[in-house]
């Protein structure tokens, strides 16, 4: 059959549904909109009497690390615990298995029991693409920033022998991350996904990166876009920079193009320089693998997922299920979420006990190194790697320790 060119162009029908698509988009971003001018401030930690950790294990390695991190939790938080102040929890559920079977993200019975803690300690979850396994529901990750609006990932960076202390900021709630599992197939030849940025969302991750610089003593902020390229997202977020920067006059500025970013951060020359950096969702999240590559892989960052009620621990890796199904998940790496869970120490208040665990997993992984872990049966199992960091946390000398390595 011919099928007349005028036919073969009509695709008003198409159009007409993604318009619909768009405009539900839109009033669903004008909501949130409305909703984050009235959220309030920051908790105060301090201020509660009651604090309840939530630990979900997640996939995978998750549940073999996750484990661990609880255990030096345990040890650190002894004391409140047994008077009560705090309470450690696990939340069953957050597993592939069952968000497959649900068809969601965060089924919603798990997702009232996260909301009934004020911190939570996660490990990997699996995040389906179209043609694995898995129905292609939205990341788990992704969906918990969303739900419990954990707009601020901060994930530090740090190799002292090079002069190198990075703190990234990236938003975590916009971008292209914000409604990627809301693109649209027009037809089979054209896909299309949007990109959204606000200005509250925009201003309060980049405030949160000033505030820092300035409260850190680190006084200076990169700021990584795209803006001569994607113009209306990237370029709102520099210019929110621009007018925030104003506020914060003791506190150095500039801005750099995502592309030589990621060439500058191996300029061993130049990268010294680089302190706390605020960038919007993906370019911080393929930035943050790089840098954290740089410090020893993946596998050794921690990464914190902040909002004004909630907040949220996590490893910078994924679920590695390849480990599971060649049965050396025992010998996952769990130094990742043990910093993690020095991250969440440090935001309900107990910065003493943070820093405490920072020397110590820095004295086991970076300087005498009695255990290694290879991920195979010829390094040590995590369950040891925990021990070994929870011996090193009792011994009265850890300062000195940690002094005689780190001068
Ligand atoms: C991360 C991860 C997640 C992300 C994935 C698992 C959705 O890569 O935390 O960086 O892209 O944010
Ligand atoms: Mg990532």
């Amino acid at each position: 059959m011919i099928i007349a060119w005028e036919e073969r162009m009509d695709h008003s029908k198409e159009i007409a549904a993604a318009k619909e698509h768009f405009g539900k988009i839109l009033t669903e971003q004008l909501e949130r909109i409305d909703r984050l001018k009235s959220e309030g401030d920051f908790v105060d930690y301090a201020r509660k009497e009651h604090i309840v950790i939530g630990v979900v294990g997640g996939d995978g390695i998750g549940p073999f690390i996750t484990r661990e991190a609880q255990k030096v939790l345990e040890y650190l938080l002894a004391d409140d615990i047994k008077s009560g102040r705090i309470e450690i929890k696990a939340i069953d559920g957050l597993t592939i298995e069952n968000r497959a079977a649900c068809m969601q993200a965060i089924p919603d019975d798990v997702l009232v029991e996260l909301k009934k803690c004020d911190v939570i300690l996660k490990g990997p979850t699996t995040t389906p693409r179209e043609g694995d396994q898995w129905p292609n529901i939205e990341s788990a990750n992704v969906a918990m920033r969303k739900a419990l609006d954990l707009f601020a990932n901060v994930r530090p960076v740090s190799i002292p022998d090079q002069g190198i202390d990075w703190t990234f900021y990236r938003e975590n709630t916009e971008g292209g991350y914000a409604v990627g599992s809301q693109g649209v197939h027009i037809d089979d030849d054209l896909a299309i996904d949007f990109v959204v940025a606000t200005q509250q969302g925009s201003e309060r991750i980049i405030r949160a990166a000033f505030d820092y610089a300035q409260k850190s003593g680190k006084k200076k902020v990169t700021v990584v876009t795209k803006a001569n390229v994607i113009k209306t997202t990237d370029g709102k977020f520099l210019d929110t920079a621009k007018a925030v920067a104003k506020d914060y006059p003791d506190v150095e500025w500039d801005d750099w193009y995502i592309d030589i970013m990621t060439a500058k951060l191996v300029d061993e020359k130049r990268r010294q320089q680089f302190k706390v950096v605020v960038l919007p969702n993906l370019y911080g999240d393929i930035i943050t693998d790089e840098a954290a590559e740089l410090q020893g892989g993946v596998g050794t960052a921690g990464s914190a997922n902040i909002g004004k009620h909630y907040a949220m621990f996590e490893a910078i890796h994924g679920s590695a299920p390849r480990m599971v199904d060649e049965g050396r998940a025992q010998y996952a790496d769990p130094s990742s979420i043990i910093k993690a869970a020095g991250m969440l120490l440090d935001h309900i208040g107990y910065h003493e006990a943070s820093q405490k665990l920072t020397k110590a997993i820095e004295v086991c992984s970076e300087y005498e190194k009695k255990l290694v872990l290879t991920g195979r049966p010829d390094g040590a199992t995590g369950d040891a790697y925990a021990q070994y960091v929870m011996d090193t946390l009792s011994r009265d000398d850890l300062n000195e320790i940690y002094a005689f390595y780190a001068k």
